[in-house]
């Protein structure tokens, strides 16, 4: 709805500052657009599961640039992760363990599969992470069954990322109750401080899937290609997943495999633009947390990602007094009044009443910001920086700074 009302508004000639959509913004590295040009000529079907030179690199990938062992033959190809972890979904019965503050296709999801769901309480104070303690005062409560867990960290929408110490409390409780873990690491290279986020696989690996692809770390989401790697417990699984591949998408278009293997290969110079992106990356998400704890918004403070949650909880009184009472409400006249577009925290299974969020700050040009820093031995990421090189992100922020200023 949002992205309608947005194009309607570029139509009219309008700018819009864009906190709403959540692509890479820096480009596919050359070494892999060169490798899917060279591959144009592909035109063959592969096998369902993937190009079996593919499933390797991914395994090799995800052992030294993850902390996952992984086993070649128990890495899927998909066309994105978004499909595999709905086919896992479809194929695994029980109910489904959402944190609130996750992201927004778990639900619909679990949903269309016709599967049952709970959602779980998190809070602003622990960067809405799910806690271990909530997670196993839930399963005391709950009657005996099978559940998975959706656990994503790097997270969307809070750029939260679980610290070692959370995933080993968390992987204690879901060994305790049998859970299995749906591990969504989508974001893991795009770790600010590390190369890699921690994975809950390194604690539980026996019953966490890990998922992943090239669309946030690779900055290729139009390419559609993620991986699943199924844990040791969930093998047997396998021949299933192939027969829904087949019957379904067939198998993920060719070239763009041939391009994955490049990318996976993850050599010195793509490992280091992957880095660069983050450096990046965190450069914004300070300034942008800096800028809005300014203005006395609530934020939670992304280690990881494109994403943070901001809370005008601190404006309720005086945004009630403007009818502006709800997320939903709140996210409209934004747009309207100041072409600001933020995604509403309801989409993330907050209530409507909590004026939460979801801030994207990647409307800039991730090509030109990475080739000056690249280029350029001593660049200080600072404001001046962010500036130049987030133009849309400097200017939104400032407009938010105008409408608090009318809440005061
Ligand atoms: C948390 C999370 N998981 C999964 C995906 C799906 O990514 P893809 O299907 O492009 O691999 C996204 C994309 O926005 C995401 O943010």
């Amino acid at each position: 709805m949002i992205n309608e009302q947005i194009m309607k508004l570029r139509a009219s000639g309008k700018k819009v500052f864009h906190f709403g959509f959540g692509q890479s913004p820096f480009g596919v590295h050359p070494k892999i657009s060169e490798a899917l040009k060279a591959h144009a000529t592909s035109t063959q079907y592969l096998p369902s599961l993937g190009l079996p030179e593919l499933r390797a690199n991914i395994a090799t990938y995800l052992n030294n640039h993850q902390h996952v062992q992984a086993k070649k033959e128990h890495i899927l190809i998909g066309p994105g992760s978004k499909e595999l972890i709905y086919q896992s979904i479809l194929l695994l019965d029980g109910t489904y363990i959402i944190p609130r503050g996750s992201w927004v296709s778990y639900l619909p999801q679990v949903k269309l599969a016709n599967k049952k769901y709970v959602l779980l309480q998190t809070s602003f104070h622990e960067n809405y992470k799910l806690q271990a303690k909530d997670l196993d005062a839930f399963c005391k409560s709950s009657e005996a069954g099978q559940y998975f867990l959706l656990l994503n960290s790097p997270n969307n929408p809070t750029g939260a990322i679980y610290s070692e110490d959370e995933l080993q409390d968390i992987a204690t409780i879901c060994a305790k109750f049998g859970i299995i873990v749906f591990s969504d690491e989508i974001y893991s290279q795009l770790s600010y401080q590390l190369d890699h986020a921690p994975s809950i696989a390194s604690y539980y690996p026996e019953n966490t899937l890990v998922f992943g692809g090239m669309s946030k770390v690779f900055a290729a989401g139009g390419y559609r290609l993620g991986f699943v790697s199924i844990p040791e417990n969930l093998k047997s699984l396998i021949p299933i997943y192939e027969s829904m591949f087949s019957e379904t998408f067939s198998a993920v278009s060719a070239p763009v495999q041939y391009a994955a293997l490049e990318a996976y290969r993850y050599e010195n110079v793509i490992q280091k633009t992957v880095r660069d992106s983050a450096i990046i990356l965190k450069a914004i998400a300070s300034f942008t947390y800096d800028f809005l704890c300014e203005l006395k918004i609530k934020c939670t403070k992304p280690q990881g990602g494109f994403y943070m949650l901001i809370d005008f909880g601190n404006y309720a009184e005086a945004l009630g007094e403007l009818n502006l009472e709800d997320s939903v409400t709140l996210s409209r006249f934004l747009l309207e009044e100041y072409q600001v577009a933020l995604l509403p925290g309801t989409d993330f299974y907050f209530p409507p009443q909590e004026l939460i969020f979801r801030l994207a700050f990647v409307d800039f040009d991730g090509r030109k910001a990475l080739q000056f820093y690249q280029s350029n031995e001593k660049v200080q990421l600072d404001y001046k920086f962010i500036q130049n090189f987030a133009p849309n992100v400097f200017e939104g922020l400032n407009r938010i700074n105008k409408f608090v200023a009318t809440l005061k």
